[in-house]
């Protein structure tokens, strides 16, 4: 029987969450189009049913209650949304153990455990997908895992942190204090919860971790290469940076060289008439050279709830559609080799 409704539940309602819930909001009519069945968010969980939040749900979609989702057979997919290592991985095993689809954004679970959360989705045959969790907006797991996927991905170098964009790139152009910038980037929910993870490089680097499972099938732990962050960078680097027509940036690069991934996460001096140099503020750029397509070069919003939030959303309708058609498979979006 033809399914006219997908139930959703959503972990966590912080920044991606909330951003997730206003982009099937605005645009479910034309969701509901393109899946053939009512996509419907039918639990969030949360930490505090009581907590003040960026945007008002009806109170009975909230619980504090995994066990309660996990057994729900209305729900579906669940989209892990609240970011960190613990509880977010056991959450995102046991919703794939379960036989549910799962959909994340946590760049920090998935650079420590995507090898073992492919096998689970394997195993239960259930889809996993991660678009949000690289780049905010930006599609680039999708570009380099389908579109690029007849070619063979010689390298892959961005900026891949949003936040550290916004701080570079105001300090640079205003000569505001890092301190100011860092609070400001908090307020428009770029940064992490701890920004220490944003401004320290882990951040890039776990998403460089899940970039180069994409691009180059190998799974690479995140401290497994260098990673510096900005914390370093002074006024006066950006002004030396600047009389040269130079900006810097924190850069994320994976290159295979020889059969081997060379790959570093650091504050790199680029042409500031560059892609990578006119990229500003929380938007994220991504060059991908590989040998057939060419360079191809990607470039959006990578933080802030609402673009993330359009990421998550690409990956539940792509499961959605698939449950509706009866296509649900296991085929992880990136084969480690
Ligand atoms: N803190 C992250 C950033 C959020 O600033 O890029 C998006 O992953």
């Amino acid at each position: 029987m033809k399914r006219t409704e997908i139930g959703v539940a959503l972990l966590g309602f912080g920044n991606v969450g909330s951003g997730t819930y206003r982009a099937l909001e605005e645009n479910f009519a034309l969701i509901e189009k393109k899946v053939g069945a009512k996509v419907v968010i039918k639990k969030i969980l949360v930490r505090r049913l009581d907590a003040a939040r960026r945007i008002d749900v009806p109170a009975e979609l909230l619980t504090t209650n995994f066990e309660e989702i996990l057994k729900d057979p209305k729900i579906d997919i669940v989209a892990e949304l609240m970011g960190g290592i613990n509880p977010a991985t056991g959450f995102i095993k046991a919703a794939l153990t379960a036989g549910k689809h799962v959909v994340t954004a946590n760049k920090a679970a998935l650079a420590l455990s995507l090898p073992e959360f492919n096998k689970t989705a394997a195993f239960h045959h259930a889809m996993l997908r991660y678009e949000a969790s690289v780049c905010g907006a930006i599609p680039v797991i999708g570009c380099i895992s389908r579109a690029l996927t007849g070619n063979r991905i010689t390298s892959v170098k961005g900026i891949v942190n949003g936040t550290t964009n916004y701080i570079l790139t105001r300090m640079a152009a205003e000569g505001a204090s890092y301190e100011d910038v860092l609070k400001d980037a908090q307020a428009l929910g770029f940064a992490e919860a701890d920004p220490t993870g944003d401004v320290e490089g882990y951040d890039a680097a776990n998403k460089l971790s899940v970039l180069i499972a994409a691009a180059f099938g190998v799974y690479r732990a995140p401290d497994s290469f260098e990673r510096v962050g900005i914390t370093g960078v002074t006024m006066d680097d950006l002004a030396a940076a600047e009389s040269e027509g130079k900006v810097i940036k924190l850069l994320a690069c994976a290159e295979e060289k020889d059969g081997q991934i060379e790959a570093y996460v650091k504050p790199v001096t680029v042409e500031k008439d560059s892609f990578l140099g006119r990229c500003g503020s929380e938007f994220n750029a991504v060059q991908i050279d590989c040998n057939m397509a060419g360079p191809i070069f990607l470039q959006g919003k990578g933080a802030g709830p609402e673009p993330t939030g359009s990421a998550v959303m690409g990956d539940i309708i792509e499961i959605a559609q698939a449950i509706v058609n009866g296509t649900e498979h296991a085929q992880p979006v990136t084969a480690l080799m």
